[in-house]
């Protein structure tokens, strides 16, 4: 095995980094907080401390050799969904383990930490600095996993208790609507292979996108209040046909958190419930209904390869990104990273020549490739330096605890 030079500081910083923010977000959750589990997409917190520790476990320091796991019954408990690993408790059953405490799991956290940073700085070969870089990565997208499934169970409590406290803002006017015209042609998206990306952003390839326009924000809480009180909800013609019988069955009304109280919109989120602010993203929506809002406006979603060209101009700008002391989106303006998730109108399906990477980890992403969604650019709950311009989150359509909105696209 050949070593490379002496792990640089900024690796073992980084890992320390992210493994203390995951810490920092769950902190406001008392142990009770952490073990209950409010649907089965949904994880406990304590659940996610712990299975970030797994991967590490599993992936890093198992197959370095030496290493004494901390509790062997923790690879059947952490283990989410990797087949090649062996079996593993059911998912819609996380919140019955109320063993290992919350208290164990800072333990396990702690004992999976330091044989990590013993190994980055006696200094790690290629691939197992990919798989840290692959575990880092991991443990981001479980940060915002973390506060979504937190926030959908604090919603799910009769009071609708907050997370965290922050002030009471004013409630701004939205910046108008405006449309960025993108010319047609070929255009390369995907990732270049530069810098960490997942697999499933390559191969990066040619498309031909027809002329089309951008609007300039995402569509907001005033928008979508336009939408409620046009009968959006009521009118068939309006939803594709899985979306009509989603809001039957769900008795959708208005997005996700949101909840009329003396003929005045409050919505839940992380400083509990509040009154509605009508410049920021709508948030908490479904492909279906941010589908059936784009037809109403006489619009549509962008594909996610229109979504990244024309991102491609906005490159440098961010809205909200994860602040554990906010944890919620800030107001519609030009960029497309940051506040919520945008829908597109792409199936979550392969690139042109994708071949997931051998071994287990190969599971991470291609096999959820069918009937689901991409969504595009990132949410106030994305940690800074994970959003990327080719990153594609993928939910399945009828999904709504994710903090997703949208962006319209013409004609
Ligand atoms: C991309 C958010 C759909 O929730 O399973 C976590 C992220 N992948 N661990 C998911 C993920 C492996 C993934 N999503
Ligand atoms: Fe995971």
């Amino acid at each position: 095995m050949t070593l490379t030079a002496p792990a640089t500081p900024t690796l073992l910083a980084r890992f320390l980094d992210v493994r203390a923010l995951t810490e920092r977000l769950a902190a406001p959750l008392s142990p009770e907080d952490q073990t209950a589990q409010s649907m089965p997409d949904a994880s406990p917190a304590k659940w996610h401390r712990a299975h970030t520790s797994w991967f590490f476990e599993e992936f890093l320091l198992d197959p370095a050799g030496g290493y004494r796991p901390f509790d062997p019954t923790f690879g059947y408990l952490f283990n989410s969904y990797y087949e090649a690993v062996g079996p593993r408790h059911p998912r819609p059953e996380r919140g019955l383990v109320t063993r290992p405490s919350a208290d164990e799991v800072g333990r396990y956290r702690e004992h999976v930490g330091q044989a990590v940073a013993a190994l980055i700085e006696r200094g790690l070969d290629e691939a197992q600095a990919e798989v840290v870089e692959l575990g880092l990565n991991h443990e981001q997208q479980h940060q915002e996993l973390l506060v979504m499934d937190a926030l959908h169970l604090l919603s799910r409590h009769p009071f609708g208790p907050a997370m965290i406290d922050w002030p009471v803002e004013d409630d701004p006017d939205p910046e108008p609507l405006t449309w960025r015209p993108v010319p047609g042609g070929l255009y390369e998206v995907g990732h270049d292979g530069a810098g960490f990306a997942y697999d499933n952003e390559g191969l990066r390839h040619t498309v031909h996108l027809v002329p089309f326009e951008i609007a300039e924000r995402a569509v907001t809480n005033e928008d979508w209040l336009a939408f409620t009180a046009d009968g959006g909800y009521t009118r068939p013609e309006l939803w594709l046909s899985d979306g009509w019988a989603a809001v039957q069955q769900q008795g959708w009304q208005a997005p996700g958190y949101w909840q009329e109280q003396d003929g005045q919109w409050m919505v839940f989120g992380s400083g509990g419930v509040r009154t509605l602010r009508r410049a920021e993203p709508v948030c908490h929506v479904s492909f279906y209904e941010a589908d059936a809002y784009a037809r109403w406006a006489g619009a549509r979603l962008p594909t996610e390869a229109e979504w990244e060209v024309a991102a491609g101009d906005v490159a440098e700008l961010r809205g909200q990104l994860l602040d554990p002391d906010r944890l919620h989106p800030g107001v519609a303006g030009r960029h497309m990273l940051g506040d919520v998730w945008e829908w597109t109108s792409s199936a979550y399906l392969p690139y042109p020549g994708f071949r997931p990477v051998e071994g287990a980890v190969g599971e991470y992403n291609g096999k959820f490739m069918s009937d689901q969604h991409v969504l595009r650019g990132a949410s106030c709950a994305t940690p800074a330096g994970h959003e990327r311009l080719t990153y594609r989150n993928f939910y399945p359509a009828a999904a709504r605890w994710a903090f997703a909105g949208l962006r319209l696209a013409r004609p």
